[in-house]
């Protein structure tokens, strides 16, 4: 029976986290993070996962902090993780723009080293110049060369990795000899990177990390299929995900790689009720704390390009054109592209459907991907996988650290179908997604050497 494979992620960054409720607890306290971490270990997740933003993002010129701002750097954070968790998967995003490959899979590969071979990198691309601003170059790349340099970062990591063999550490003590003569040698020049000389960190227990990717351009899709091991997706409609799931597992084949290769894990959202009801209720509820009548207003400003300030969240959508290449939220991918077209779209909805702006906001940007008590959840869920429309779900709690309602009652509902662990059967994440441990050709040649 297709395996069901669960991530979990600290809530933030959009406005999915309601920080505001009295129940959610600190985003940047090691607390928080532990306590989703164990949370999700005790659920046999297959992961946890960080996402990443390298600006804080503003509105009309000032910090946008009607969502969670201000996070802890994620490597970093799951170091600490890695030694108060034994099997659960440790997943951070690093961006491939704006860093070095000699760092950052020096870095990783520390991380699969501390945690025994949990260690996973998700390798984003995003490169908009008001980000780069931050960074020594500048917003330096043009959007249609960010896969290429982050292909080519990969590539280069993965010699760095390889650039020591399972047994060239040898701390031969009769010998004298603690590790190989041509440990981490490595040359590699190429468009973006040059760079030669030794790598400082021997291979760690998975060969390289855990490769996973988010991103989904068509160049997005061809990278991961190339190269990744997982690809999230923000596909939560059932035929929508099966699309995009036919889609990816359709490229596989030209690089000689087979559907299992390659996992499709979009994120999701949930909540539970006693019953249907008391879930839509609580549902309905979660969304209006998750768009306030501030947050919808700056939405529609976002996609209209105006200052919309004298209007009212609960009144209709402004009569004004939009001027849709003005950019007053700045930093966040959702309102990057197609404003105009994004605007004409919401404006048919609002007017079709007699919705406030608030209404509407609610109606294109809220997210529940499972509603319901935990059977129809858990149900939900297994069909889902099982009709291909995914390998699986990173959830995301609208609380922090919240999930602690998830693992004690669907985990159990899927466990006794069958469709997701009872236990760990194994202790690197390579195991727990089914992937043979993954090192480079030419050095497993040097190695029978
Ligand atoms: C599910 C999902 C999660 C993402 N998480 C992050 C993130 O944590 N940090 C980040 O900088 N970008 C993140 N991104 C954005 C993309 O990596 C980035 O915008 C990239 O340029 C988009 O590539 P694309 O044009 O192939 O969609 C995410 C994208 C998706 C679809």
């Amino acid at each position: 029976m297709k395996q069901i494979h669960l991530a979990a992620q600290l809530p933030g960054i959009h406005n999915t986290t309601v920080w505001s409720d009295p129940r959610s607890e600190s985003q940047i306290d090691v607390e928080s993070f532990i306590k989703l971490a164990r949370t999700a270990e005790r659920g046999k997740f297959d992961f946890f996962f960080l996402a990443e933003g390298l600006r804080l993002r503003e509105h009309k010129g000032r910090v946008h902090d009607l969502d969670v701002v201000g996070r802890p750097e994620g490597l970093t954070v799951l170091s600490a993780l890695a030694g108060v968790t034994t099997r659960l998967g440790l997943a951070a995003t690093v961006n491939a723009t704006f860093n070095e490959p000699y760092e950052v899979a020096r870095r990783l590969a520390t991380l699969d080293h501390l945690s025994e071979g949990r260690a996973a990198w998700n390798v984003v691309t995003s490169f908009d110049a008001f980000t780069g601003e931050n960074f020594r170059r500048g917003g330096f790349l043009a959007e249609a060369d960010r896969y290429t340099r982050a292909a080519e970062f990969l590539a280069t990591a993965r010699e760095l990795w390889d650039s020591w063999g399972a047994g060239d550490v040898l701390a031969d003590r009769a010998a004298g000899e603690f590790i190989r003569p041509a440990a981490g040698e490595f040359t590699h020049q190429g468009q973006h990177f040059d760079i030669s000389g030794r790598f400082s960190t021997p291979r760690g227990p998975q060969g390289h990390p855990v490769v996973i990717q988010a991103g989904e351009s068509e160049e997005g899709r061809e990278f991961a299929a190339a190269e990744a091991d997982v690809i999230f997706s923000k596909y939560d409609d059932l035929d929508q995900a099966r699309a995009f799931y036919r889609d990816v597992k359709r490229r596989l084949a030209a690089y000689g790689r087979a559907p299992g290769d390659l996992l499709i894990i979009p994120s999701a959202t949930y909540v539970l009720g006693d019953t249907e009801e008391e879930a839509a209720e609580r549902a309905a509820a979660i969304t209006r704390a998750q768009v306030g009548p501030r947050t919808a207003l700056t939405f529609v400003e976002a996609v209209w390009g105006h200052d919309l300030s004298g209007y009212d969240p609960d009144g209709p959508l402004p009569d004004i054109e939009p001027a849709p290449d003005n950019l007053v939220l700045k930093g966040h991918s959702t309102f990057r592209k197609d404003r105009a077209a994004t605007a004409r779209r919401w404006r048919g909805i609002a007017d079709e459907r007699k919705l406030s702006i608030r209404e509407l906001v609610i109606e294109v940007t809220g997210r529940q991907t499972f509603v319901g008590t935990p059977r129809t959840v858990a149900d939900a869920i297994d069909t889902f996988v099982r009709t291909d429309g995914a390998d699986g779900f990173v959830l995301v709690p609208h609380l922090t650290p919240g999930l602690d309602d998830f693992v004690d009652s669907v985990v159990p509902l899927l466990q006794e179908k069958g469709v997701f662990r009872a236990d760990y059967t194994g202790t690197t994440l390579r195991d727990h997604l089914g992937l043979a441990p993954r090192t480079g050709a030419p050095r497993t040649e040097k190695e029978a050497s």
